[in-house]
């Protein structure tokens, strides 16, 4: 009798500490996301993806692709040229989807990619899908090492 009151002991305890442990587990949970959530939304899979359909076959993010093997600049090379710090995210936003839709040497802020690569040919995308891209392309640095890990998981993911 003694044993079994003994072994209720264990299992209650056990019990309790498995409730402690999982309820600070899942404490941890959501704090993690909320420290690595900075000012840049890196967690918009739904732009990431857009942009590696429609841009990426030309605007190639793969550093180790030669010159020759280009069909444009990375995007983090146009993002330079139409980023800075005093540049509005709406400013930036309307810019970039206004080249986009109607490329030419006029608006054009990358004289010497025309001359490397010919101008972008006019494509045909819905502007909604334009604007989201640009969007992304103002939050996120597309240099950095943080989107490069952020677009490896998307590819992972496929
Ligand atoms: C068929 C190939 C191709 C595709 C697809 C493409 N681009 Fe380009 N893009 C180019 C080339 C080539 C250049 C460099 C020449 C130039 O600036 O026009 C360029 C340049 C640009 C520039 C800089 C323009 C300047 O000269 O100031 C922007 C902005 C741009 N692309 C955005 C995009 C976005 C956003 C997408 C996807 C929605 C995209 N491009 C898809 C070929 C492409």
């Amino acid at each position: 009798m003694k044993k079994y009151y003994i072994n209720i002991g264990l299992i209650l305890s056990a019990v309790l500490f498995l409730i402690i442990f999982t309820s600070l587990k899942e404490n941890n949970k959501q704090s993690i996301p909320m420290a690595l959530e900075g000012p840049s939304i890196l967690q918009d899979d739904e732009a990431l993806q857009l942009m590696a359909t429609l841009c990426f076959t030309c605007h190639n993010p793969d550093m180790t692709t030669t010159h020759e093997q280009r069909l444009a600049p990375p995007m983090f090379k146009v993002r330079e040229h139409y980023y800075n710090d005093d540049v509005s995210r709406a400013d930036f936003i309307a810019k970039v989807t206004a080249f986009v839709q109607n490329p030419s040497k006029e608006a054009s802020r990358m004289p010497g990619a025309i001359r490397n690569f010919g101008l972008m040919p006019k494509p045909f995308f819905k502007e909604s899908d334009v604007k989201k891209i640009a969007a992304y392309m103002y939050d996120n640095d597309l240099s950095s090492e943080a989107w490069h890990v952020q677009w490896q998981k998307l590819q992972n993911k496929q």
